[in-house]
C-alpha cells in the first residue's frame, strides 16, 4: 500500500492525548455467543437496558442464506431478501426499499442496513472473532499488532449512533441524465446504527505518530482485482474526538454482520461510507494519501466537463486530492408520499381543509447539522418551512456513566451531528391539486443549501439537487411520482421525461417550456453509440462453438451478436470474475448494456473475437410492444414483475405487467403457458409451466398463483419458484404459449388435440397447485349462466391452510349451485374439519366419480406426478379410457 517512507525521527507527534487513552478499567470480555444462524442479538431490553432516554435498535427479523447467493463466494452470509440488489447477484450491493427504511425509524436494523461490497465477503467465524488481528503501523514510533480481544480489553469502549451514507446515494438520477461509471442507487443508500468500539485516536496515541505524518490509511481483508480494498483520511481527523472516528466491533449491540465488516471495521461519522473500511487488517500512518487503486479511482467528484471517455486517460486528475470526497454534502429526500402513492382530492361532501403530511430525511456532512428544510410548490419561487426532528439529540441526554452494549454513551459534550434527521410538513390538498410538482431542499449550519441543478460527474457521486416529486392529477386523486426507482427498476419522472424526448439538463427538469424548447427537443441528438467491435476481426463463430465456452476457464459471451472472450479480463473486472462466469456461453446483451458505462463499452474491442453465426437455441427478435396479444407461440416475450401478494403460508399471486394496458393475454381456457427465468446465480435457464388465474379477457396484466417450494431440511426447494420469489419487483420474466392439448370453448364444447367433443359433466381431480388449470375451466363453466355443463371437483391437500383459491372456489360453486359440486379432502385435517378426509384414493374415486358412463363425461386431472399416476390406474380399472382423461 502507501508510499510511506518511515521517517527516522523519534519525536512523537504533537497531538492532544484523548481524554480516556491509556489507563482504563477493562470492559468485561464478551461472553461466548451462540451461532448467529437465523438470529440476531437477543438482548432483553427490559432486564439489561432498563429505560433509556434514547432510541434502541429495532429487533431484526430472521435471515437466511439466500438462493441467489448459493453459487457465489458469499454462500456463507445470511441476508434479508427485501434488500434491493444493485449490481446483479454479486458482489452484494444493496439498498432497502425507501419506505421500509424510513418506517424502521431512526435506527436501521442489520437486516435493512445498506451494503456496499466490492467483492466477496471475507469469512470470520464466531470462534475466530477475538483472535482476528490487525496492525497500527507506518509512521509510528510504536507499531502495534493487536487482536479484537485487545481492542475490547485494553481500551475504553464507546457507543454512539452514526449514519453511514454511500457516496452514490441518489446516483440513479445522474445515470438517467447520462450513464456514469457507477451503478444505480436510489435514495436509500444510507442507514443509521448504534456502533460500539474505540475512538481511533486512542489507538494512534499509543502508537505515537511521527512528525510529518498526515494521513491514516486503512486496508481491509477483501482481496479484489486491484489489491485489497483500502483508502485514507487525514491524521488530524483521526485524532480529533469531535470527529468521532471509531474502530468498531459491534453494530446495534451485536457482533458485526459479515456484510458490515465482521469482526472489526472503521466507522467515520459525517463522511462517505467508502472511507469506513470493513474487515479491518491494517491502519497505516503515512505522509501521503493512500495510493490504493480504490482510493484513487473511486469516491471522487471529477469536474463536470470530464466525460467517461476522457477520464480513462487522466491519471493525474484522478490522483488530485482536491477531487476526493470526504465529508458528505447536505442532502435530503421525500419518503412520504411514496412513489406512485395516491391521495384522494377533497370532494364537495368531504372537508376541504384536509392536508397531506410530507415526510422524509435529511443529513449533512462533517458533523454539520441540517438546520432547516424547505418545500416549494412553485418550482422555487416561494418556500415553506418544515418541522425538524433530531433523534440523535436524545443520546445527549444519557445520564452520566450510562453504558450500552458495553460502551459508554457520552456524547453530551460533542456538538457534532453524525446522524440523519427527520422533517415533516403539512400541505393543504387543495394547494397540491394546483401544483405540478413539489420539491424540497435542506440547509446545513454552514448555510449551504442543496442546489437546484444536478452536478453531473463521471462517477455520479454526491448527487444532491432538490428532491422533486411530480404531481399527477388523475380523476379524483393525485398521484406522486418520485424521480427514479433504484437499480434497473423502471419508474419515475426522470425516465419518463427522457423517453418523451425531454432534455433533463434544460434547467426545467426536462419539461418543455414553450415553443423554443420544443424546437430544441426536436433536434436533440440520439444517444452516442460506442463502437464495441474491431474492424479486423473476421472470425465467424457458431452457436455450438460459443456454447462450448460456458466454463470458468475460457468464458465467451455475446453482446449485440458479437462474441467476446472474457478470459483476459477475469482478473481486472471490477465486479469480479464471477460476473463474467455468469454469462459464459450466453447471450448477455441486455445485462451488459444496462449495467456498463460508456467507458466499459469502449474497452470491448479489445476482447472482440468474432461474429456469431446464426442464433442461440432460438431466434429472439424482440416482439412488437404495441401488439394486441401478449403471448406468442414461437418466441419468448417479456413482462415485468409488478407485485407479489401473499395468499397463503406458501403461495403468492405474482402479477406481471404486460406491454400496454389494452394488451390481451392470449391464453384460451384450459391451456397453460411456459415461464422462463434465468437462475440468478448460474444463469441457467429454468422453464416451467403455469396456468394463470387471470380471466380470459383480462388486459394489461397477467396474474399467476404460485406455490413456493422452499428448501426444507430433507427436501431441496423448487428452482423456479424460489427464483421467482427472489427477483426484485420490476425484474422481467419471459413467457411463451399457449401450450396444451385441451381447450374449453364454451357450453360443454371442448377441443382435445384438435378434435371437438361435447361434454355434459366434468370430473375434476386435483392436488395442491394443480388447482390452477382446473380452476380456469370451472370458472368458465360456472360464470356462464347459459352453460349447462356439470362439474364435480375433488381437491386434495394436506391441511386446510394448503387449500388454494378456496374462497374463489366456494363463490363459483355457490354461483352455479346445482351444476358444480366441490369436495375438499385433507390428509392432515384439523379437529374441526368437516370436509373429506384422506387421499384421493380408490374408495373416493369409486364413490365420487364412478364407472364410465359414456362420451358425455370427462375427467380432468392435475397434481403431483404420483397422484396423477395413481388416479389414472384406478380410473382405467373403472372403465375410463385414455381419451376420456386429460392430464395437464
Ligand atoms: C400444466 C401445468 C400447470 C401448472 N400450473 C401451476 C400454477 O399455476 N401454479 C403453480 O404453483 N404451479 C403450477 N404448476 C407446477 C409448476 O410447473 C412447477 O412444477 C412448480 O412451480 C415447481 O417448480 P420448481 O422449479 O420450483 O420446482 P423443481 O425445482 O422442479 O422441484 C424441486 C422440488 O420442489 C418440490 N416440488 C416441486 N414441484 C412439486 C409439486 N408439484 N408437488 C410437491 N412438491 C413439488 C419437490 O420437493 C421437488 O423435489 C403447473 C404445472 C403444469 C404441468
Ligand atoms: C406507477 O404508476 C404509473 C401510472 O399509473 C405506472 O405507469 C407505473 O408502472 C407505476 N409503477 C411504477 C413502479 O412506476
Ligand atoms: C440539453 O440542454 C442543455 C442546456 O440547454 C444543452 O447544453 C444540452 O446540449 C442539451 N442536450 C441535448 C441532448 O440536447
Ligand atoms: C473450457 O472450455 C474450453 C472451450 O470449450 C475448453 O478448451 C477447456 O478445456 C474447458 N475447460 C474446462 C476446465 O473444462
Amino acid at each position: 500500500m502507501a508510499a510511506s517512507a518511515i521517517t527516522t525521527t523519534m519525536e512523537a507527534y504533537p497531538c492532544p492525548v484523548p481524554a480516556h487513552a491509556g489507563s482504563l478499567p477493562p470492559s468485561p470480555p464478551p461472553t461466548a455467543r451462540p451461532s448467529r444462524k437465523n438470529s440476531c442479538r437477543e438482548w432483553d431490553s427490559d432486564a439489561q437496558l432498563g429505560s433509556k432516554p434514547y432510541p434502541l435498535p429495532p429487533k431484526c427479523a430472521p435471515k437466511q442464506v439466500l438462493f441467489e447467493d448459493l453459487k457465489t463466494p458469499d454462500r456463507h452470509v445470511e441476508r434479508d431478501s427485501r434488500l434491493i440488489r444493485l449490481t446483479g447477484v454479486h458482489p452484494f450491493n444493496v439498498e432497502p426499499p425507501l419506505t421500509d427504511l424510513y418506517d424502521e425509524g431512526f435506527l436501521t436494523s442489520e437486516n435493512l442496513h445498506y451494503v456496499r461490497n466490492h467483492g466477496h465477503v471475507p469469512e470470520c467465524t464466531d470462534n475466530e472473532i477475538l483472535d482476528w488481528s490487525f496492525t497500527v503501523e507506518g509512521m509510528v514510533a510504536n507499531p502495534i499488532t493487536m487482536t479484537v480481544r485487545d481492542l475490547i480489553e485494553d481500551y475504553v469502549q464507546q457507543t454512539y449512533p452514526i449514519t453511514l451514507v454511500c457516496a452514490g446515494n441518489r446516483r440513479k438520477e445522474q445515470n438517467v441524465v447520462r450513464k456514469t461509471k457507477g451503478f444505480s442507487w436510489g435514495a436509500a443508500g444510507l442507514s443509521t446504527a448504534l456502533w460500539t468500539g474505540v475512538p481511533i485516536g486512542d489507538l494512534l496515541s499509543r502508537a505515537k505518530p511521527m512528525r510529518g505524518a498526515r494521513y491514516v490509511c486503512f486496508e481491509g481483508a477483501d482481496k479484489l482485482p486491484n489489491g485489497y480494498y483500502g483508502t485514507s483520511i487525514k491524521l488530524n481527523w483521526c485524532l480529533d474526538p469531535n470527529r468521532g472516528v471509531m474502530v468498531a466491533h459491534k453494530m446495534n449491540g451485536d457482533v458485526l454482520h459479515p456484510d458490515h465488516g465482521k469482526p472489526v471495521r472503521i466507522v467515520i461519522p459525517g463522511q462517505i461510507g467508502g472511507r469506513s473500511v470493513k474487515w479491518l487488517k491494517r491502519i497505516i500512518v503515512t505522509a501521503e494519501p493512500s495510493d490504493n487503486w480504490y482510493h484513487i479511482y473511486d469516491n471522487r467528484v471529477l469536474p463536470t466537463m470530464i466525460s467517461p471517455e476522457a477520464s480513462a486517460d487522466l491519471p493525474d486528475t484522478w490522483k488530485d486530492e482536491s477531487y476526493a470526497i470526504y465529508d458528505l454534502n447536505a442532502n435530503s429526500a421525500i419518503c412520504y408520499p411514496q412513489h406512485n402513492e395516491t391521495i384522494p382530492l377533497a370532494t364537495e361532501s368531504s372537508s376541504s381543509s384536509s392536508s397531506y403530511t410530507f415526510r422524509g430525511y435529511a443529513y449533512g456532512g462533517g458533523g454539520k447539522r441540517i438546520t432547516r428544510m424547505e418545500l416549494t410548490l412553485d418550482k422555487g419561487k416561494t418556500w415553506r418551512l418544515a418541522n425538524m426532528r433530531y433523534p440523535e439529540d436524545d443520546y445527549r441526554l444519557a445520564p452520566e456513566g450510562d453504558t450500552l452494549f458495553g460502551g459508554e454513551v457520552d456524547i453530551t459534550w460533542r456538538e457534532a451531528s453524525f446522524c440523519w434527521s427527520f422533517w415533516d410538513i403539512d400541505v393543504p390538498v387543495s394547494e397540491l391539486a394546483d401544483a405540478d410538482d413539489v420539491m424540497v431542499r435542506a440547509m446545513d449550519d454552514g448555510m449551504m443549501v442543496q442546489p437546484r441543478d444536478m452536478y453531473w460527474s463521471v462517477l455520479g457521486m454526491m448527487n444532491n439537487p432538490w428532491f422533486r416529486l411530480v404531481i399527477h392529477r388523475e380523476g379524483h386523486s393525485l398521484r406522486f411520482e418520485h424521480p427514479t426507482q433504484p437499480a434497473l427498476m423502471p419508474g419515475g419522472w426522470m425516465e419518463r421525461v427522457k423517453k418523451e424526448g425531454g432534455n433533463l439538463s434544460n434547467g426545467f427538469w426536462g419539461e418543455k417550456m414553450g415553443k423554443e424548447d420544443e424546437e430544441e427537443a426536436a433536434v436533440q441528438e440520439p444517444e452516442k453509440e460506442i463502437c464495441m467491435t474491431r474492424a479486423d476481426v473476421k472470425r465467424i463463430i457458431t452457436p455450438e462453438e460459443l456454447e462450448a465456452h460456458d466454463n470458468d476457464t475460457e468464458p465467451w459471451f455475446v453482446v449485440n451478436g458479437q462474441v467476446y472472450d472474457g478470459t483476459p479480463f477475469l482478473e481486472g473486472h471490477p465486479g469480479g470474475a464471477a460476473s463474467i462466469f455468469g454469462v459464459a456461453g450466453q447471450e448477455a446483451t441486455e445485462e451488459f448494456m444496462t449495467i456498463h458505462s460508456e467507458n466499459a463499452k469502449a474497452m470491448m474491442p479489445e476482447y472482440h473475437i468474432g461474429t456469431l453465426s446464426g442464433s442461440l437455441t432460438e431466434k429472439e427478435e424482440p416482439a412488437d410492444p404495441t401488439r394486441a396479444v401478449f403471448l406468442q407461440s414461437k418466441s419468448w416475450v417479456k413482462a415485468t414483475l409488478e407485485t407479489r401478494d401473499v395468499v397463503s403460508h406458501d403461495s403468492k399471486i405474482f402479477t406481471f405487467k404486460l406491454d400496454h394496458e389494452h394488451q390481451q393475454i392470449g391464453l384460451p381456457t384450459g391451456q397453460h403457458l411456459l415461464v422462463r427465468l434465468r437462475d440468478p446465480a448460474t444463469r441457467e435457464a429454468i422453464i416451467r409451466a403455469y396456468t394463470p388465474v387471470s380471466e380470459v379477457d383480462d388486459k394489461g396484466k397477467l396474474r399467476i398463483l404460485i406455490k413456493i417450494y422452499k428448501d426444507s431440511g430433507e427436501q431441496k426447494g423448487g428452482k423456479m419458484t424460489q427464483a421467482l420469489d427472489a427477483i426484485p419487483l420490476g425484474h422481467f420474466v419471459e413467457f411463451k404459449g399457449p401450450v396444451g392439448k385441451f381447450e374449453y370453448l364454451s357450453r360443454g364444447l371442448c377441443r382435445i388435440s384438435g378434435r371437438d367433443r361435447h361434454v355434459r359433466r366434468f370430473h375434476m381431480i386435483c392436488g395442491g397447485s394443480g388447482i390452477t388449470p382446473i380452476f380456469q375451466v370451472l370458472r368458465a363453466v360456472a360464470q356462464d349462466a347459459e352453460d349447462a355443463t356439470e362439474c364435480n371437483l375433488l381437491d386434495g391437500n394436506r391441511g386446510e391452510e394448503d387449500i388454494l383459491l378456496r374462497s374463489e372456489l366456494d363463490q363459483l360453486s355457490s354461483a352455479a349451485s346445482g351444476r358444480c359440486t366441490l369436495l375438499h379432502t385433507l390428509t392432515q385435517p384439523g379437529e374441526s374439519w368437516t370436509g373429506g378426509r384422506g387421499r384421493i384414493d380408490q374408495a373416493l374415486l369409486e364413490k365420487e366419480v364412478g364407472v364410465r358412463k359414456g362420451e358425455q363425461e370427462m375427467v380432468l386431472v392435475c397434481g403431483p406426478e404420483a397422484m396423477e399416476t395413481s388416479v389414472k390406474e384406478i380410473l382405467e380399472k373403472m372403465g375410463w379410457g385414455e381419451e376420456d382423461m386429460v392430464f395437464f
